[in-house]
């Protein structure tokens, strides 16, 4: 599965690339604003750092004002994704933007019909909200197992790019049906590496190690 960070902080994206962690990046309105930078230019600096996609969102409602923002953020940098929200305009925008070989990621998706539609239309990702459905006390990994079957079933290559996610547990969850891709903020995917038996049995390898009065180096 690969490894997307959700975020426009530039410190938090190098950190975790250094690591070799970071397979993209994506971004949104809300991660633009809590950046509080310019929407081109921090996208250029995310681009010049990762190598992979990079998911920049439109902010029109119509689809030919989406096919315009689109091209623009698209001359960016190479590795720009287009992202376009799940609507008809949307939709109409994806099939326009594919066909023209740009990568697309729809997002905002909380339906499987919502998925196959984004397949049918060239979605190069489709972006499930998993957080946001358990919100309403629904089940998200439920989802992205639905639409693991049905891409299947069919052998659309639209990748699925788990989204909202909140916990580690979801990003478990989502290699274990078989997410393409998951889309999580640097604080949980730095949490991946936390166990509390870890932590106990580092507690007590130091304190035998302080017994032994030895140094390694
Ligand atoms: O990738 C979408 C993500 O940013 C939404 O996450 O936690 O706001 O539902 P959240």
């Amino acid at each position: 599965m690969k490894f997307f960070v959700d975020t426009a902080e530039i410190d938090a994206i190098a950190e975790l690339n250094d690591l070799g962690m970071v397979d993209g990046v994506t971004t949104n309105p809300s991660l633009i604003l809590k950046s509080g930078r310019d929407i081109i230019e921090v996208t250029a600096e995310i681009c010049a750092l990762v190598d992979g996609p990079v998911s920049a969102e439109v902010v029109a409602m119509e689809a030919e004002a989406m096919i315009a923002e689109g091209r623009k953020l698209a001359e960016i940098a190479d590795n720009i994704t287009i992202k376009l929200p799940l609507t008809w305009d949307g939709l109409k925008a994806c099939k326009v933007l594919s066909d023209e070989g740009r990568m697309v990621n729809v997002t905002l998706c909380f339906s499987a019909n919502q998925a196959l539609l984004a397949a049918k239309a060239g979605a190069t990702f489709i972006s499930p909200f998993i957080g946001r459905l358990d919100d309403i006390h629904l089940d998200g990994m439920d989802l992205i197992a639905d639409i693991r079957t049905i891409y299947d079933n069919y052998g659309y290559e639209t990748n699925i790019l788990a989204a909202s996610i909140r916990s580690v547990n979801h990003v478990q969850d989502c290699a274990l049906v078989g997410a393409d891709v998951m889309t999580a903020p640097p604080e949980v995917i730095k949490k991946l590496a936390t166990h509390p038996l870890t932590d106990k049995g580092l507690e007590q390898f130091m304190a035998d190690w302080a017994k032994t009065g030895q140094n390694i180096l």
